[in-house]
């Protein structure tokens, strides 16, 4: 008897229990917006999709990520006291971010990509199971962040990524107040001051602050011994130098401190870093003359600042290219001196319009250099290199199918600009007369079901603040059903393809050899900044001239980057991955199939060779030894003990080297 009242006892109290989260339940039902796909019928919340209980039937976990949802969530959510995990990242829920204070069980709190607009006062109050936190990318007004969050004694990664965040990194860092914080990530906010001097006792692994406006000195770092990766990048205030002592930290595999005011030179005792992967001191006041010899493994970015001379300060691509660019120079210098001889003129060449002066009986960097610098004045006459680089903070632009309808004439044929692999390129005019180059890319079931939603559009909003001067600006995208556009500037002068191979055809002049000298420092530049974007790195991998626009200036810039990372699986084989054009794929690639920059560098190269050639990569034309360009070349260069005649006869003999250049001096 008495048992069964004890039974009655505890169903009534697990009735009741239940029946306090379903109040809060349905309430969180009635505030969100929920899409048709997510099934929130049944009378009881447990049997709820993406909802999890206990066996008390207590909620425990609520997932509905990625769905669109819309909505707001109800101030009571801090009742559901059971719950362990909160995910409701990429939609678009709105209204504040509930008190959650007290929720002594909640370990996960993901709430990133929505659109709440506030975050409570006492953040994380009383929570210390707390373990994950993501925040990111929700429009809060300006706030900074409260001394509650030492409260959250458990939380191991804390990230509040684009947050609007303001004033000071507050000093509770140490691993006394959060002894399990691994990871911080507080990128693109507006902190100010200094790195707190906690951090220098904190058990951080991860520590990322870029796209701040931190000032005082980088010194804690050294102390910081669990270090893995550090990015503190972006025109910054951080001074100090790279102290010996970083070789203490041998954890580390990351440092980023691209654009700051640091000093000093780069000390040896770093190269003993074991598992140094990226060190980036560019566009620093860093003497980059002596830059120690790390392992081929680490990736050394050192461009852009402190002196050591005019070679310095040409970046690293541009360095790269140089011996073949080099390579280039001599094969001309070489043509160029044969028919001097000929001509019995001096061996020294000056042309008046670019200041190019070719020493063909030397062909160190300096020289090479020298001409990268005069070619780079005669077209433009803008400042440093760091005039070129605008990163938008903005949101992206959404545009309607119903205006990239009307304005390609409902994509016309007459309109089509050509065909790339990955779609149709319109061209559009808006009403403000605007031009703008409409891709439609190519659209079918599989499209949509390869790439989320989300991860396009998170794809695409990197693409829009990818800003410089040597890149096809993305404008701004279209999705709809299966539709996906991308809207970008308009190049006028069309494909460095059309001037280079197909001149005749669309009656143009041939390009002459400082135009073409001009059009591959632009795309070296466009390049590099791909590759030094942010903290990672874009690697373009279908780099051809049918890629390369030139603008009314006939200055180039590249297009087509990022698309290979937005293209549906199908669209290369999926045996074996391998994405490019035949003729500019480098070896190692096609065989490896291992994506690195250099796959960018080895297609460049191939493009060098055709603006001096003026032969396709790939010629069919021609005889079967000398089909493949970079083939043909090598043995071209190899022969030139030989044959001098090999060499000049190599170069494009639509490129004059006739008296009248050389006489204009
Ligand atoms: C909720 O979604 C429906 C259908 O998508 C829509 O008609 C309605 O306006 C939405 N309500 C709110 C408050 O967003
Ligand atoms: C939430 O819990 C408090 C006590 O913890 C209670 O007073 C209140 O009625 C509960 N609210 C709801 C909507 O369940
Ligand atoms: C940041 O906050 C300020 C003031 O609260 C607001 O004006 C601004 O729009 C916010 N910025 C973003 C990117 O949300
Ligand atoms: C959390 O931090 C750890 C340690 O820094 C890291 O390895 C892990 O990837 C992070 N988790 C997420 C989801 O980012
Ligand atoms: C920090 O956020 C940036 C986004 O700005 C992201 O790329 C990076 O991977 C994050 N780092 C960690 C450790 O989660
Ligand atoms: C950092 O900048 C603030 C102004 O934003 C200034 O008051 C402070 O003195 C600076 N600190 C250092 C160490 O330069
Ligand atoms: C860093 O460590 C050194 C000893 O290696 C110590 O003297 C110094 O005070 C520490 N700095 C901070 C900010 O804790
Ligand atoms: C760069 O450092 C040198 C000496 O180390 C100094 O004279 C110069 O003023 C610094 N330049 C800037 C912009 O800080």
């Amino acid at each position: 008897m008495s048992h069964l009242f004890l039974l009655c006892l505890l169903l009534s109290f697990l009735n009741f229990a239940a029946s306090q989260d379903d109040v809060v339940m349905q309430a969180l039902k009635s505030s969100l917006n929920l899409t048709s796909d997510v099934d929130w019928s049944n009378p009881n919340p447990c049997k709820w999709v993406t909802v999890q209980c206990d066996g008390s039937s207590r909620v425990t976990g609520i997932q509905l990520k990625q769905k669109g949802i819309r909505g707001t969530l109800p101030p009571n959510l801090q009742n559901l006291s059971e719950l362990v995990i909160l995910e409701l990242f990429s939609n678009k829920i709105s209204g504040p971010i509930p008190d959650l204070s007290g929720l002594t069980n909640l370990q996960t709190l993901n709430l990133h990509d929505n659109l709440f607009i506030s975050t409570p006062e006492n953040l994380f109050s009383g929570m210390n199971s707390l373990e994950e936190v993501y925040l990111d990318d929700n429009p809060f007004p300006s706030w900074e962040i409260p001394e509650t969050v030492k409260e959250a004694t458990s939380l191991k990664n804390l990230s509040l990524v684009n947050c609007n965040l303001t004033g000071s990194i507050p000093d509770f860092f140490s691993s006394e107040t959060l002894p399990s914080l691994a990871s911080l990530n507080l990128s693109r906010n507006n902190l100010h001051g200094g790195l707190p001097s906690s951090f220098a006792a904190s058990s951080l692994q991860q520590l990322y602050l870029n796209g701040q406006q931190l000032n005082g000195s980088i010194s804690v770092l050294q102390n910081m011994t669990s270090l893995v990766e550090v990015v503190l990048q972006g025109r910054q205030e951080l001074t100090g130098t790279i102290s010996p002592s970083f070789a203490k930290l041998d954890s580390l595999e990351t440092i980023n401190l691209h654009s700051n005011q640091l000093t000093g030179s780069i000390p040896t005792e770093l190269t003993t870093l074991p598992k140094l992967r990226i060190l980036d001191v560019s566009h620093n006041n860093i003497s980059y003359c002596d830059v120690p010899k790390f392992s081929a493994s680490v990736k050394v970015l050192t461009s852009g600042g402190g002196g050591c001379g005019e070679s310095s300060k040409k970046s690293s691509i541009v360095r790269i290219i140089l011996p073949v660019l080099v390579g280039a120079l001599c094969l001309v210098g070489l043509g160029v001196c044969l028919y001097a001889k000929k001509r019995r003129r001096p061996a020294k060449v000056q042309s008046p319009n670019t200041n190019m002066v070719i020493h063909p009986h030397h062909s160190g960097d300096s020289d090479a250099i020298e001409l990268a610098v005069a070619a780079e004045s005669s077209y433009s006459h803008s400042g440093s290199a760091n005039s070129d680089i605008h990163v938008v903070e903005s949101g992206n632009l959404v545009i309607s199918i119903q205006v990239l309808r009307s304005v390609t004439n409902n994509f016309s044929e007459e309109n089509i600009l050509g065909t790339g692999g990955f779609g149709v390129v319109y061209k559009g005019e808006l009403n403000d007369g605007t031009k703008i180059a409409v891709k439609r890319m190519e659209s079918s079931a599989s499209v949509v079901s390869d790439k989320g939603l989300a991860e396009f559009k998170s794809e695409i909003d990197v693409l829009t603040k990818m800003r410089h001067r040597h890149l096809v600006a993305l404008l701004g995208y279209c999705l709809d059903g299966n539709e996906r556009l991308l809207v970008y500037e308009y190049m006028p002068r069309g494909t460095l393809s059309q001037h280079l191979f197909h001149w005749k055809e669309e009656e143009r002049k041939p390009l002459d050899w400082t135009r073409r000298l001009a059009i591959a420092l632009d795309v070296a530049r466009g390049v590099e900044y791909l590759h030094t974007f942010a903290h990672q790195s874009f690697i373009h991998r279908d780099l051809k001239p049918s890629n390369i626009l030139l603008g009314d200036d006939m200055r180039a810039k590249v297009s087509d980057f990022g698309l290979v990372r937005l293209a549906p699986e199908g669209n290369y084989s999926i045996e074996t991955r391998v994405a490019g054009t035949f003729g500019y794929l480098a070896p190692e690639y096609a065989v490896t199939g291992r994506v690195t920059t250099m796959l960018d560098i080895y297609s460049l190269g191939v493009i060098l060779m055709e603006l001096v050639t003026g032969r396709k990569a790939l010629d069919v034309t021609q005889r079967e030894d000398s089909v493949h360009l970079v083939t043909w070349f090598r043995r071209v260069a190899a022969s030139k003990v030989r044959d001098e005649n090999a060499f000049k006869n190599a170069i494009d003999p639509n490129i004059k080297l006739d008296e009248e250049t050389l006489a204009s001096r």
